[in-house]
């Protein structure tokens, strides 16, 4: 596990946007695996500069999102689906029909998952996975549990992310409970994967990430059995390093 310490979330944000972009140079057809969340905004800001700046391409990209909430439509502004056009899709050139995003409206649920498992699969697999990290250390939508979900599952969410996720929201009441997010397993079987993780409410789940000790209590700490993952942090995530 290698973890670079940025100054601040500007210098984090440009870091993770240098290592998207020389996959995406040196591998015009990579298979992204893609985040929400208030962390990754200034990466797919960074990104959509190079973009118009003409340094990279992603006309052969495609890419998967981990998570989507269940029944929230897709144009609801809190909506991932939402998020991620308003902030990346739209302004660069990846192509819709290589867009991939749980669908938490699809009226057979457990079909959806499954589906996506295997549109994942029939892509080649994911070449670089971008994760944010809650600050209860989960990952995508995968909870601190006794037991974590393998693959693509429709997941609960605890009280600590529907209070995290609400000052997006009107209030807590509207934060959906439930959301469909890839599992563990899908996350590990990433080529390379990069976590992202700014301010100092993320400091104690980055430290119980690379503790050294891999529990569910911190989704993230499976990571460190991958072979290829990379933390970048800025200072106050790193305050209990
Ligand atoms: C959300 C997402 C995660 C994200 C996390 C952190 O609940 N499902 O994928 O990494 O919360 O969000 P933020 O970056 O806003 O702190």
């Amino acid at each position: 596990m290698r973890v670079i310490i940025e100054k601040d979330y500007r210098d984090l944000s440009k870091k993770a946007a240098l290592l998207v972009a020389s996959q995406v140079i040196l591998k015009p057809n990579s298979v992204l695996g893609l985040a929400t969340g208030s962390t990754p905004l200034g990466m797919y800001r960074e990104l959509i500069q190079m973009y118009q700046r003409g340094e990279i391409n992603f006309s052969e990209v495609s890419s998967f999102n981990l998570d989507e909430y269940y029944r929230l439509p897709h144009d609801n502004p809190e909506s991932y689906h939402y998020y991620m056009q308003e902030n990346f899709f739209k302004h660069i050139n990846l192509k819709a029909k290589n867009i991939f995003i749980p669908d938490g409206m699809a009226d057979d649920i457990e079909r959806e998952c499954r589906d996506y498992e295997e549109t994942i699969k029939h892509s080649g697999g994911i070449d670089l996975q971008i994760l944010g990290i809650g600050s209860n250390g989960h990952v995508g939508f995968n909870e601190p549990a006794e037991q974590l979900n393998v693959t693509t599952k429709l997941v609960n969410l605890t009280a600590e992310t529907i209070e995290a996720n609400s000052r997006f929201f009107d209030s807590a009441e509207d934060v959906p409970k439930m959301a469909v997010s890839v599992g563990m397993a899908t996350i590990l079987k990433a080529r390379r994967i990069i976590l992202l993780a700014s301010g100092e409410n993320k400091a104690e789940a980055i430290k119980n990430t690379i503790s050294g000790y891999v529990s569910t209590k911190t989704p993230a700490s499976l990571l460190q059995t991958h072979p290829e993952i990379t933390l970048i942090v800025d200072r106050a995530a790193a305050n209990f390093l």
